[in-house]
């Protein structure tokens, strides 16, 4: 692109990307592989915000003149209009939109680039463009959380079976299920906005990594861009990508989180615990009676590009010596596609649960099955008196050796107790408080410690679930407040200079 021709700005080839760094690097062979211009539209509104706090600071500063300031401001907002695609080509998006500026203004857009450096312009873009996909992210994970705490609601006595090894072992309810996933939900929110206070911060003033003689004002650069302080030395300021590995941690964990859920939606439906709404489920194109779990499925498959970023990003920042190496441009391509999917992944997984019909006959049937209560029966012996261990072999023998699955009736109970226990069963419980004790609702109610599945333990367990809820959406509107505050801060600062 020449310079005598302001405002132009398509891609157009070999000629463009001149101004900046005129004729010591011409490109050649490895020019494609060097850049990251494709990769970089996801921080681009990003750096745009960078440059003008970068800008409006030097101003304030009197590094740069507020005439020239106005220039370079009016620039980047017509650049900001153009959009990405009319970046001309470039190594990356800083110099793409560096050039665009100098094309706009001519040389004096060149102090654009004043006491900086690309390396603490890329760590505060990625920064800043992570911190909105976290509170992104954050919001999804709370909308879920709040309509998985509505479904439980309504399904604290809607008994189903319960687990371990993949085997009936106790019966539980739906609600309990539900809440055991909003719980870990509450964690894996709590890791991201911890994660988002260690992102949110300012590298900006690093320059390349060995600070600047110019009189910069960090804080103020902070404070521009929302920034809640600034990350301190210059050299850990240009190098450091752990907060990127912390958000992407965090949105692996959740991931995970998402993939049990959704791996229980599978087994349930394979059993016909659960009916999908239509919306999540899919057919066979060959075999036109089948209802397929593909969402929950691909949920679960979903989990696989999470962890592939997190790993994918460790490897590449494994063993990198201080302070700016290339490599680190490959970093955030593993966080971003790690975060979209695990971001898209929440909804879903949460719509498939809210929306699904829960057979309830059905499945307090199956909570019976297999002697599933026959832990209930063990700990109504034992409230009674009996020893645990010996309740536990009374219920065991009373299984029987040839034991199929099937709970023993009453009779059969009472009768192996007297022969383990050596006296009448009377003695200790009667015959209708051990019957109930078969009953897999009974079997729930009984398990009102706190945290169990008895309806009650339940709905406390709900209730706090709000409270945390609720504090979770404080931090998030707060979050969003400042970040949006520091966007008409910084705005009305810029119509101040254009
Ligand atoms: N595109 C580069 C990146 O993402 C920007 C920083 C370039 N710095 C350098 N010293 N070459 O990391």
């Amino acid at each position: 692109m020449s310079e005598d021709e302001p405002g132009a700005g398509a891609n157009d080839g070999a000629e463009s990307g001149t101004a900046v760094r005129r004729d010591r690097f011409s490109g050649g062979p490895a020019r494609v592989f060097m850049s990251s211009l494709a990769d970089d539209e996801r921080i681009f509104a990003a750096d745009v915000a960078v440059d003008r706090a970068h800008v409006v600071m030097l101003a304030e500063q009197d590094v740069i003149d507020d005439e020239t300031a106005g220039d370079i401001l009016a620039a980047l907002d017509e650049v900001e209009a153009a959009g990405h695609d009319e970046l001309s080509d470039g190594e990356d998006v800083h110099e793409a939109i560096e050039t665009a500026v100098i094309d706009r203004v001519g040389p004096d857009g060149g102090r654009m680039h004043t006491a900086r450096s690309r390396n603490d312009e890329v760590a505060a873009c990625i920064r800043y463009r992570l911190r909105e996909d976290l509170l992104t992210l954050v919001r999804t994970v709370v909308d879920a959380r709040k309509q998985l705490l509505d479904v439980a609601a309504e399904h604290t006595e809607t008994v189903m079976p319960g687990y371990t090894h993949l085997q009936p072992a106790q019966p539980t309810t739906v609600a309990h299920w539900i809440a055991s996933y909003e719980q870990a939900l509450q964690r894996d929110t709590a890791r991201l906005l911890d994660a988002y206070g260690r992102v949110n911060r300012n590298p900006l003033g690093a320059a390349a990594f060995a600070g600047t003689p110019f009189d910069v004002d960090r804080e103020r650069t902070a404070e521009l861009l929302g920034f809640e302080g600034v990350v301190e030395n210059s050299m850990d300021a240009a190098a450091a990508r752990d907060a990127l590995v912390e958000a992407t941690a965090a949105a692996a964990t959740l991931a995970t989180t998402l993939s049990g859920l959704a791996e229980d939606v599978v087994v349930f439906a394979n059993r016909g615990f659960v009916e999908l709404s239509d919306d999540y489920a899919s057919t066979s194109s060959i075999m036109p009676q089948k209802k397929n779990p593909d969402t929950m499925e691909l949920v679960r498959g979903r989990t696989g590009d999470a962890t592939a970023g997190l790993q994918g990003l460790l490897t590449t920042l494994k063993g990198l010596p201080r302070a700016y190496n290339r490599d680190l441009q490959r970093a955030g391509r593993h966080a971003w596609d790690a975060i979209d999917s695990v971001t898209e992944s929440v909804a879903v997984a949460t719509g498939a649960v809210v929306t699904a019909d829960w057979p309830a006959e059905d499945l307090e049937a199956a909570a019976g099955e297999g002697f599933s209560t026959a832990t209930g029966v063990a700990d109504r012996l034992a409230m009674a008196g009996v020893p645990f261990r010996t309740a536990h072999e009374v219920v065991a023998a009373a299984a029987g050796e040839d034991y199929e699955g099937d709970a023993p009736d009453v009779e059969a109970l009472a009768a192996t107790a007297e022969d383990v226990l050596g006296e009448p069963l009377t003695e200790y419980v009667d015959r209708e408080t051990l019957a109930a004790t078969l009953s897999p609702a009974e079997s729930v109610a009984m398990r009102d410690s706190r945290g169990g599945p008895a309806p009650e333990a339940v709905a406390a367990q709900l209730a706090t679930a709000r409270d945390v809820l609720a504090d979770d959406r404080d931090a998030l509107t707060e979050h969003r407040e400042a970040v949006a505050a520091a966007a008409d801060l910084l705005r009305s600062e810029v119509d101040g200079y254009v």
